[in-house]
């Protein structure tokens, strides 16, 4: 029977650009998504941007933007992005939304109401030159255990140690660099440890978590629960708390709410009611997130929804953190892999496919090697699967004319590539895409043998019927195939099914009963992966190369050509003025050669007056970028200690505008 399933992945934050850590989670919902689509149920899969909070703020002020429009820039390419990777959301939308807004408040003014939701004075830090509280990750200073400097306000790099803020020494504000001071400020406090009892039975009597995410979250529950802060004082992007002059609602407040809000949406906008998927014990909910997120969507979640009276999910499927040849993705390695970069090399089936190909229902970490992404590819994909449709249908296409006739009598094979395709259709119900992926393997390494074994070459010239109808049982493979690949790499399932001439293949199709049929245009399904092109995804991007240190912790020495690329040049300052609310930002007119705009950062340390008629060193080949409104085509130099006064990189005063450094 047709179950509503309501299905998520975790929102990504509107700050950054997809990656393939991004991916695993996103292709891993999409492909659980397809395969209860094609199974016929009624599937609703739900996403947004997760667009509050400090980072998102601070970021569009530094860029000199509303954040509005840093969250729509993203929306944009995200949406962009998930498309290219055929992740097939029913809707995408955004937690900054009225929808979102309402629900907040709901949940809010219920919980409250039912006593879950309390106030309390608390000491934080502030800094009185951005007139705003700080949170840990603004703050920075030396590790009270190990003495390393620059570190968090909560956690140490160097160490590990966790630690609160008020330990931190020499704390200074990441935005400006000043002291900060701690100062009292009211907030609301989420009763979470009144929640302990349900939660624990709720988290041992349902199949909510995975056997090896239960154990860990209910030992956090053995050692007792604390009360959540959900409120945060302005400056802030996102909702103001009802009744409150400067209180906002906490990202992770809003943000799983934005699950139900997008779902709101997808229901006004199709006339369905909210309630099929929400209220009927029939429905499924199933939420997709990485292990770092488990906090929140084992614990807070769960009980903000008991507390609110809403439905519980059903399931928590938890996946693991991907690595590059086996280490965390790191920028200075070029491993931090975009969703873009990625796109520039390689079509995107292959890692859908791969990622497919390492995911189990366990919360394990998975590896994308290089070396191992191409030689799997190549030998499943391309090799056994890829080749037996091609072997098979073009041979229909050459010898018969594309024609399908009956099906031959007892095939020994069917009854066991029945009962794989069942195998296979268990695996994905369960997540287990590895091992549905290799079931597919298997049904093709039988139809392969099939035809090797068969001979069509030589049948055709003593029995030309049998070889007819041999073939057309490996056609009848080829379908069964174009939908147990579906959910997995759609892209490759559509082209199987055009030449095929069929198409929107479902699960109910499964099955050998294709006769007397003509088959579309045949073309291979998939190339062979070349090592050079895929190694090409892990080049270190320009923009990522950091002239710092290598893995090692050594200086990285540059070429000569690599230096060269700056286009440094002698320029005279010929106007200068503070922008308007910025006290660090200056805008130049110069004379490089050429007159120019820039925006320079040093309106703390020189006054416009001082500037003008000066000789300074810029660099002229840097991308514009607009800082509080203002276009900046090209950056000044100087020098200066962290936190301390800037000096000009300046020239004698002979020295020629628009001389290139050297
Ligand atoms: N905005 C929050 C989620 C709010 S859900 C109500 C967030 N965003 S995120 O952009 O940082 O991450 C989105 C999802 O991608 C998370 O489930 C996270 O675990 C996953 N991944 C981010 N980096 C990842 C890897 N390197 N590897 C695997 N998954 C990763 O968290
Ligand atoms: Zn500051």
């Amino acid at each position: 029977m047709a179950k509503n399933v309501f299905i998520t992945s975790a929102l990504p934050y509107a700050n950054g650009s997809i990656h393939l850590g991004h991916l695993v989670e996103y292709i891993q919902t999409d492909i659980y998504a397809r395969y209860r689509r094609l199974k016929g149920d009624n599937v609703v899969y739900v996403c947004a941007d997760d667009t509050h909070g400090t980072p998102i703020e601070i970021n569009a002020m530094k860029q000199g933007i509303k954040p509005e429009e840093l969250v729509e820039r993203y929306h944009k390419e995200h949406s962009e992005d998930f498309a290219k990777f055929d992740v097939q959301f029913d809707i995408f939308y955004s937690t900054n939304s009225p929808e979102n807004r309402h629900y907040s408040e709901l949940f809010f003014s219920r919980l409250k109401e039912r006593g879950y939701i309390y106030q309390k004075e608390m000491e934080l830090h502030y800094c009185e030159q951005d007139k705003r509280f700080l949170p840990d990750r603004y703050i920075k200073g030396k590790c009270p255990k190990c003495g390393a400097p620059d570190q968090y306000g909560d956690v140490c790099e160097k160490c590990n140690s966790t630690y609160d803020t008020s330990e931190v020494i020499d704390p200074y504000c990441v935005i400006c660099g000043n002291k900060p001071v701690v100062k009292p400020a009211k907030h609301y406090f989420f009763r979470l440890s009144a929640f302990r009892k349900e939660l624990k039975e709720f988290i041992e009597n349902s199949n909510f978590l995975q056997e090896e995410i239960r154990n860990y979250v209910l030992s956090w529950i053995n050692e007792g629960l604390k009360d959540w802060c959900i409120s945060r004082n302005g400056p802030y992007f996102g909702f103001k708390i009802p009744d409150e002059d400067d209180l906002y609602f906490y990202v992770w407040l809003d943000a799983p709410i934005g699950y139900i809000s997008s779902l709101q949406k997808y229901c006004n906008d199709r006339g369905i009611n909210i309630d099929d998927f929400l209220r009927n014990e029939e429905s499924e909910i199933i939420h997709f997130i990485g292990k770092d997120i488990v906090y929140f969507h084992a614990l807070f979640w769960p009980a903000m929804l008991m507390g609110a009276g809403f439905k519980r999910p059903d399931i928590l499927s938890v996946h693991g953190m991907l690595t590059v040849n086996g280490e965390k993705m790191s920028k200075s390695r070029g491993t931090f892999i975009t969703a873009r970069q990625y796109l520039k090399h390689l079509e995107p089936f292959y890692l859908r496919y791969y990622f497919a190909s390492s995911l189990s229902r366990k919360p394990d970490d998975i590896d994308l090697s290089i070396s191992d992404f191409v030689n799997k590819v190549n030998a499943e994909l391309v090799d056994n699967i890829s080749n037996f449709t091609y072997r098979t249908l073009s041979f229909i296409a050459k010898r018969f004319g594309g024609r399908l006739t009956t099906l031959p009598t007892g095939t020994a094979q069917t009854e066991e590539v029945m009962r794989l395709i069942r195998e296979a259709d268990e695996y994905f119900s369960e997540r287990e895409f590895r091992k549905a992926i290799q079931t597919i393997n298997q049904i093709c390494f039988i139809g392969n043998k099939f035809v090797s074994d068969m001979k069509p070459w030589d049948l055709i010239k003593k029995d030309e019927t049998l070889c007819q109808q041999n073939l057309t049982w490996c056609a009848n493979l080829c379908k069964n195939l174009a939908i147990l690949l579906k959910p997995v790499v759609p892209s490759l399932s559509e082209s199987l099914e055009k030449q095929l001439n069929l198409n929107n293949l479902k699960f109910s199709d499964i099955g050998f009963n294709l006769t007397e049929h003509n088959l579309g245009e045949i073309k291979m399904l998939a190339t062979k992966l070349e090592p050079e092109k895929a190694n090409k995804i892990i080049e270190p991007q320009e923009e990522n190369k950091e002239i710092t240190k290598d893995a090692s912790g050594k200086p990285e020495l540059i070429d000569y050509e690599y230096f060269a690329k700056l286009d440094l040049r002698v320029a005279e300052v010929l106007e200068a003025e503070r922008i308007k609310n910025s006290k660090k930002l200056l805008r130049l007119i110069i004379d490089c050669g050429e007159k120019r705009q820039i925006v320079a950062g040093i309106g703390e340390y020189y006054s416009p007056e001082e500037l003008i008629g000066r000789k300074i060193m810029v660099i002229c080949n840097l991308k514009p970028a607009k800082l509080m409104g203002v276009e900046s085509n090209g950056m000044l130099l100087a020098g200066s200690l962290p936190n301390q006064k800037i000096f000009l990189a300046t020239f004698d005063r002979e020295a020629v505008n628009g001389s290139k450094v050297k």
